[in-house]
C-alpha cells in the first residue's frame, strides 16, 4: 500500500462505523429471528426480534442496539426479563437501546418486544392500485426505525422471518411453506446487514420473467412488468455469472412498487424493489435491473463496512452493470450474425458510461465539497444527505482507471478473486487496495494515485470513451444550436422534423436532450425558439419514458422562459405528482423553484401526499421549508 494512503488507515479496526449507536464490534450474531404482525388498521408493525449472540469481547456487560421512533415493550435475555434503558433521541442516529446483560454464557439470546410508531421513516403504509399496501426502505439508516438492530453495514446475520398479515407478504429471503393462514415464513441463510432487510405486503400477483426470476406487482400492471423485463433478465444473470461466479441467492425476483417508492431500484436480496417508472414501454430502463442484480455480488456479498465507504457498493455495482450491459449487447449482436460483436458490446458499455458521466458532471456543481470524495467523513452526518452520483460515477471511473492500467484481461481475473475473498464480509477501501497489491504487480499499481482517488475532492479526469453511439445525438444537438444562433424561426421549422429522431433508441434520446441543454447554457437563445423543440418533436411530449419526460421538461423549463400558468409547467407539475422516485422529484422541485418561483415549487410540493417520508424530508431541505 502506498505510504501516504497507509497513514490514513484507521488505527483500530473496531469503531469503523460512526453512524450507528450500537456496540456491534463487541458481538457476533449467530442468527436473527424476526416475528412481526402487520396491521393495516393502525398502520403499525409489532413483534419480537430475537438475536442469538456470542461475545467478540468478553469484557462487556452491555448490549446497545439502534432504535429510531420505536416503542420498546420488554426485553429478555435467555428468556429472563432484564432492565434496559431507552436513551433520549439524538439526531440523526435515533435512540440507543441499552441492555444490561448481567451474567451470561459465551452464547446467549436477547429478545425484544417492540412496535413501530407513526413517525417510522422506514415504512410506508399507502393506498396501492388495488388496496392497502405496505413497503419498507431501510438503506441507509432506517432499519432502526423498523426493528431494534445493529444498524450498520459492518454487521451481518442470517435471518428467519415469520410475518402475519391479512395480505400477501414478500421479504428478503426465500419463502418457506407454512400451514397457518395469513402467516408467511422466509429464510435468509446468507448473512446480510440490517439495511437489506425488506418487507412488502399488499394484493400482489406474480409472473415469470426468467427460469429463476418472477416479477411481482399489483394486478393492473403485471403484464406490462412481464413484457418490460422478460427479454433480458436471465441473460443478465448469465453474463453476470461469467464475470464473477455463480449467483448464490437462488432466485432473483423483482417487486414493482407503487409510485411513491423513492428509488429507481433497491437490491433487497431475492426480491429487488423497483420503481414503476421502469415501465417505459421501450425496455430501455431494464438496465436498472442489471444494476440491482450486480449488487448480488457488490454490496450484498461484499459489503461496505460503513457508509463512509459507500462507493465500494455503488462504484463496483456500476462497473459490473456496464460490463453486463456490454456483454448482453455482444451476445445479441452475435445472435444476429455480427462478426464484430465484441466491439459492439464494448461500444454499448462506453455509451452507458458516457451517459452516466454526463449526468454526473451536470449534477456536480450542486454538491458540497466534502461529498465529492470517494471516502467520506460521516461523523454526526446522515448518509442519505451525502447521496449523489459521486460514489456511482467517480467509483466507476476509479475502477475503470485500474482496469485500463492493469489491462482488462488481468482485471477480469481480479473480479472473481475480489468477490470470493470478501464474500459474507464487510470491508473498507483500504482492504480493497491491499487486495489489489496482493494480486497485481506493485510497480504497475504505483502509477495510480490512490490517495487522490479516495480522498481527493472535485471532478476526476474523465477519459475518452468511444462515442460512436453518442455522435449521432450530439451532431443533432449541434445543428439545433447553430440554428438557434441564426435566430430564424421559419428556417428552423424547415430544417428539422420528427424524422430526425427515428433512429434513436430510448437512451440516445437522453443524450440528445441532455447535450442540447448543456450546450445552451451560457448562450442567450430566444426562448420562443427553444419552445419550438416541443412543436417539431411532438414525440417527446407523448413519451411515457420517465427519463425522457424529465430531460425534455428540464430543457424546456430551463430555457423556455415560462411562467406558472403555461401548459408545459402545469403538465410538469402534475407529472411530479405521479412519480416518487427521488431522481426526478428532487431536481424537479429545484427546477420549478429556480425557473418558475420558489412559492410555486412549494405550493406544488405541498399539494400532494404521495411522497415517501425519506423523499419528503429531503425535498423540504432542498426547498428550505
Ligand atoms: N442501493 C441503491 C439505492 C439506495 C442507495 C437507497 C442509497 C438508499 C440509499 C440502488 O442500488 C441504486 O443505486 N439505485 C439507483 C439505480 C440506478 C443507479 C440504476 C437509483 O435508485 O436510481
Ligand atoms: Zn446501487
Amino acid at each position: 500500500m502506498p505510504l501516504q494512503l497507509a497513514s490514513k488507515r484507521p488505527q483500530t479496526g473496531l469503531l469503523r462505523d460512526p453512524c450507528t449507536n450500537s456496540n456491534y464490534y463487541d458481538f457476533n450474531v449467530i442468527q436473527t429471528q424476526l416475528n412481526l404482525n402487520v396491521s393495516f388498521e393502525t398502520k403499525l408493525l409489532s413483534g419480537t426480534v430475537t438475536y442469538s449472540l456470542s461475545f467478540a469481547n468478553h469484557l462487556v456487560s452491555q448490549l446497545t442496539l439502534d432504535t429510531s421512533y420505536l416503542t420498546i415493550k420488554s426485553v429478555t435475555v435467555n428468556e429472563q426479563p432484564l432492565s434496559y434503558t431507552l436513551h433520549p433521541r439524538f439526531e440523526p442516529y435515533g435512540s440507543p437501546l441499552e441492555i444490561n446483560l448481567g451474567q451470561v454464557d459465551k452464547k446467549f439470546q436477547v429478545s425484544i418486544d417492540f412496535s413501530t410508531t407513526d413517525k417510522c421513516t422506514a415504512l410506508q403504509f399507502i393506498k396501492g392500485d388495488t388496496g392497502p399496501y405496505l413497503f419498507s426502505q431501510c438503506q441507509s439508516i432506517h432499519a432502526r426505525s423498523f426493528f431494534p438492530c445493529f444498524d450498520t453495514p459492518g454487521m451481518k446475520s442470517s435471518y428467519a422471518f415469520e410475518i402475519s398479515s391479512p395480505l400477501k407478504v414478500l421479504m428478503t429471503g426465500l419463502p418457506e411453506s407454512c400451514d397457518e393462514v395469513n402467516v408467511y415464513k422466509f429464510k435468509q441463510p446468507i448473512p446480510i446487514p440490517s439495511y437489506l432487510v425488506a418487507i412488502a405486503s399488499g394484493k400482489i400477483l406474480s409472473a415469470p420473467i426468467g427460469p429463476r426470476s418472477d416479477v411481482y406487482c399489483e394486478e393492473p400492471k403485471i403484464d406490462q412488468c412481464q413484457w418490460e423485463f422478460e427479454q433480458d433478465m436471465e441473460l443478465f444473470i448469465e453474463v453476470a455469472e461469467k464475470l464473477t461466479f455463480k449467483y448464490e441467492w437462488s432466485k432473483f425476483d423483482v417487486l414493482v412498487l407503487p409510485l411513491s417508492f423513492p428509488y429507481g431500484g433497491m437490491e433487497n436480496p431475492n426480491i429487488t424493489f423497483a420503481t414503476p417508472s421502469l415501465l417505459c414501454k421501450d425496455r430501455s430502463q431494464v438496465k436498472v435491473l442489471a444494476h440491482e442484480l450486480a449488487h448480488s455480488w457488490a454490496g450484498n456479498l461484499v459489503t461496505n463496512c460503513s457508509w463512509e465507504h459507500f462507493w465500494l457498493n455503488e462504484g463496483w455495482t456500476v462497473y459490473l452493470e456496464r460490463r453486463i450491459l456490454g456483454a448482453v449487447a455482444a451476445v445479441k449482436a452475435k445472435q444476429q450474425g455480427a462478426e464484430d460483436y465484441e466491439l459492439q458490446g464494448e461500444k454499448v458499455r462506453h455509451f452507458s458510461a458516457f451517459l452516466g458521466i454526463g449526468e454526473f458532471c451536470q449534477s456536480f456543481s450542486d454538491l458540497p465539497q466534502e461529498a465529492t470524495s470517494l471516502v467520506w467523513d460521516l461523523k454526526g452526518q446522515d448518509p442519505d444527505e451525502f447521496y449523489s452520483r459521486v460514489p456511482y460515477e467517480k467509483g466507476f471511473l476509479f475502477l475503470y482507471h485500474i482496469e485500463q492500467t492493469v489491462g482488462i484481461k488481468a482485471f477480469d481475473e481480479f473480479i472473481p478473486f475480489y468477490f470470493k475473498r470478501f464474500r459474507y464480509k464487510s470491508i473498507d477501501s483500504f482492504q480493497f487496495i491491499d487486495l489489489l497489491y496482493e494480486f497485481f504487480d506493485a510497480k504497475v499499481l504505483d502509477t495510480i494515485d490512490f490517495d487522490k482517488w479516495l480522498f481527493g475532492t472535485g471532478l476526476p479526469e474523465i477519459p475518452k470513451f468511444d462515442t460512436s453511439l453518442v455522435d449521432e445525438c450530439t451532431t443533432l444537438a449541434d445543428k439545433w444550436v447553430e440554428s438557434f444562433k441564426m435566430g430564424d424561426e421559419s428556417q428552423l421549422k424547415s430544417q428539422f422534423s420528427e424524422k430526425d429522431l427515428v433512429k434513436f433508441n430510448g437512451n440516445q434520446h437522453l443524450v440528445f436532450l441532455n447535450d442540447l441543454a448543456e450546450k445552451l447554457e451560457g448562450l442567450d437563445v430566444d426562448a420562443k425558439l427553444v419552445r419550438l423543440v416541443a412543436e417539431i418533436y411532438p414525440f417527446y411530449s407523448r413519451s411515457e419514458n420517465f427519463e425522457i419526460i424529465f430531460s425534455f421538461s428540464k430543457l424546456l423549463i430551463t430555457f423556455g422562459k415560462f411562467d406558472e400558468s403555461d401548459t408545459v409547467v402545469q403538465r410538469f407539475a402534475s407529472w411530479l405528482h405521479t412519480v416518487g422516485r427521488m431522481k426526478y422529484v428532487r431536481p424537479g422541485y429545484k427546477l420549478l423553484s429556480k425557473y418558475i418561483s420558489k412559492e410555486f415549487a412549494i405550493k406544488t410540493f405541498e399539494s400532494t401526499d404521495i411522497y415517501h417520508p425519506i423523499c419528503k424530508s429531503l425535498v423540504r431541505k432542498d426547498l428550505g421549508i
